[in-house]
């Protein structure tokens, strides 16, 4: 399948579409639910990949928190209808005690996230350099990978990369029980190895097969425009990738 970098970026589900969309409405697939190790999320963005994310975590039992770029009763709503049993919280009461937190917000938006709050924190980026929506952005411009930018950002933070290259759209349609012969392999990258573990299992929590893919640095595969980037890959394709695609392990 070819990458399609733009069909990451079909517009958004409207809570009209929500409610009358009845895969959105029906009881978690049974595979989400059996196991139920308690982790804490906090997911900054009640857009798009946010709320998918937040979605299927609460479905894998997840205590799942989601902040918005203002007050946490100005996302109350989209939170209860996109992804329910989530809860709409402030910054900094949402990472306090969470085991791993989640930016799903616009590259360009980034600085506006406050870094103090994630220090020491676990960071999943799932964020994307996408020029038509981020505009130029200079430190990210012309990078191999945009992670390491991020984590220099967010010092004193674990950033992994993950969840960047699947379409919003597909996490909850594409997530399958374990040896499923549809389940999908999603991509984990990043250098700490115990942050690494949490979202390989978070991946594999939410109905992916995780693979591995090496460091921050060598993240630049998952990029955008990168040959797994919107591409539906089982295990076996995906670890070829890694192996074949991914630049020099550092
Ligand atoms: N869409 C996809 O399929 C997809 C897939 C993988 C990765 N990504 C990447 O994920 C990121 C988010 O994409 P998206 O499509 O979900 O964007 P989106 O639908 O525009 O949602 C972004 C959300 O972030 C919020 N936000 C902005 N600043 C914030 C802050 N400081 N704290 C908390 N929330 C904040 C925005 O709130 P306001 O509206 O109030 O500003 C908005 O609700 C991008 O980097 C994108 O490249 C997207």
């Amino acid at each position: 399948m070819a990458t399609n970098a733009q069909s990451l970026y079909s517009p958004v589900r409207t809570e009209s579409s929500s409610a009358s969309d009845p895969s959105l409405q029906a009881d978690p697939p049974s595979h989400l639910t059996n196991e139920a190790e308690a982790r804490t999320v906090a997911i900054f963005g009640a857009g798009r990949v946010g709320t998918a994310l937040a979605r299927v975590l609460v479905d894998a039992k997840y205590d799942v928190r989601v902040v918005g770029s203002g007050p946490a009763s100005g996302i109350d709503l989209i939170v209860s209808v996109m992804a329910p049993g989530a809860v709409a919280m402030d910054a900094a009461a949402a990472v306090t005690g969470a085991d791993i937190v989640v930016l799903a917000v616009p590259l360009h938006r980034i600085d506006s996230v406050e870094f103090a709050l994630l220090q020491d924190k676990v960071v999943v980026d799932v964020m994307n350099y996408w020029e038509p929506i981020d505009g130029s952005l200079p430190d990210f411009a012309g990078v191999q990978a945009t992670s390491p930018v991020v984590s220099d950002l967010l010092a004193g933070a674990r950033v992994v990369k993950a969840f960047n290259h699947i379409g919003y759209h597909d996490i909850a349609t594409d997530s399958r029980e374990t040896g499923h012969p549809e389940r999908r392999a999603l991509a984990v990258a990043g250098d700490h190895d115990e942050a690494v573990a949490l979202v390989l299992e978070m991946v594999h929590r939410v109905g992916f097969d995780a693979v591995y893919a090496g460091s921050l640095a060598q993240s630049g595969l998952l990029e955008a425009g990168g040959p797994i980037f919107g591409v539906r890959l089982d295990r076996a394709e995906l670890e070829r990738h890694v192996t074949q695609d991914a630049p020099a392990r550092r």
